[in-house]
């Protein structure tokens, strides 16, 4: 049932910018609009909710948008807002621009942020939307950008194997995804990668010794071993394992490549963009039912709201078949 009530909300992009991001305010602003409700749209994510960097978007505003990669809105880490001082600021800065109603478009730690802002002033209404590469929000499938940097990332991988292959090296290739090892595990099964190191399957040195035996057993002259980067604070990441490596078997060519920033850029793939259409017009949706303090996702192709506690507090599980789709395909 639709809510009879004229809102007028904030809509931040915040964290990590991913492809798709842009789509996304797009679909917010002309959802909201359709309904007659107020958008503005607020520069530098938390940083700027706290300092009123509010501009009111108009349906223009958003014109040309829905293909441009990063974020318009511009995006920012804020530590500030994470202290109850941070909040207030920003409550102060909801009030003044009369905004009952915040969208936060971001990863595991925005949402966190959204979450707890939520707890503190219960006068406004909080949607979250997952916007990251790192596909790591609990209780939905897909997260916005993700799908794009997969496509980046294999891309890069195909270069890369023609010159292993020329030189008969081992490359490990790092990539992105901070806790989680979806980029690192799909990639390498989509680029027909040897093996991926992700945080999720602890893996050691007997691991990586039994991945090189098991590549000489192959024959394989060449092999390309896909590495999440290192967990915030612990070991790992490509020159991590590179240098075992070289330290253990010497008899091998080992050459490394970071992947790095390149991966967040760029223009949406269509599926991202669809994607960040959906979930951003099912936002304004959700708010119309009367729903608060939730994350739109997408469950099995279809659109679910989740409790912002659920969506950050658990992490999200990797089908432990992918692992073996990559063991079983890479022999
Ligand atoms: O959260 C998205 C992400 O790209 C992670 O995969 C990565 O660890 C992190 O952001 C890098 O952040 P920054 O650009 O602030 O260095």
């Amino acid at each position: 049932m639709s809510e009879d009530r004229k809102r007028t909300l904030a809509i931040i992009t915040s964290g990590g910018d991913a492809p798709g991001m842009n789509a996304c305010v797009r679909a917010v602003t002309r959802s909201a609009i359709f309904k007659g409700w107020k958008v503005f749209g607020v520069y530098r994510g938390y940083e700027g909710l706290m300092n009123g960097l509010f501009e009111e978007l108009i349906s223009s505003s958003v014109s040309n948008m829905i293909q441009r990669g990063g974020t318009f809105l511009k995006t920012a880490r804020s530590e500030e807002f994470m202290t109850p001082e941070g909040h207030q600021k920003a409550h102060e800065q909801m009030l003044a621009h009369g905004a009952d109603t915040l969208i936060v478009i971001g990863g595991n730690g925005s949402l966190t942020g959204a979450r707890d802002f939520a707890k503190d002033f219960p006068d406004i209404a909080v949607i979250g939307i997952p916007g990251t590469i790192d596909n790591d929000l609990y209780g939905t499938d897909l997260t916005i950008g993700y799908d794009t940097a997969l496509n980046t990332i294999v891309d890069c991988v195909d270069k890369i194997r023609d010159t292993a292959t020329s030189h008969d090296r081992i490359f490990f290739i790092e990539v992105m995804g901070r806790d989680a090892g979806f980029l690192a595990q799909n990639s390498a099964i989509a680029s027909g990668a040897e093996a991926a190191i992700i945080p999720e399957d602890q893996t050691d040195v007997d691991q990586l010794a039994q991945f090189i035996s098991r590549g000489m057993r192959k024959s394989k002259n060449s092999s390309i071993v896909i590495v999440s980067e290192a967990k915030s604070g612990g070991n790992g990441g490509a020159m991590y394992y590179a240098d075992r490596v070289r330290k253990e078997y010497p008899q091998y060519d080992v050459r490394v490549t970071i992947l790095g920033h390149l991966q967040r850029g760029g223009t949406p793939s269509a599926s991202d963009r669809i994607l960040a259409s959906r979930l951003g017009y099912a936002a304004i949706e959700a708010l119309d039912e009367g729903q608060r303090n939730i994350m739109v996702g997408i469950d099995d192709d279809k659109i679910v709201y989740v409790p912002l506690t659920r969506a950050v507090k658990q992490d999200k599980p990797i089908d432990k078949e992918l692992i073996s789709v990559l063991s079983v395909l890479s022999i």
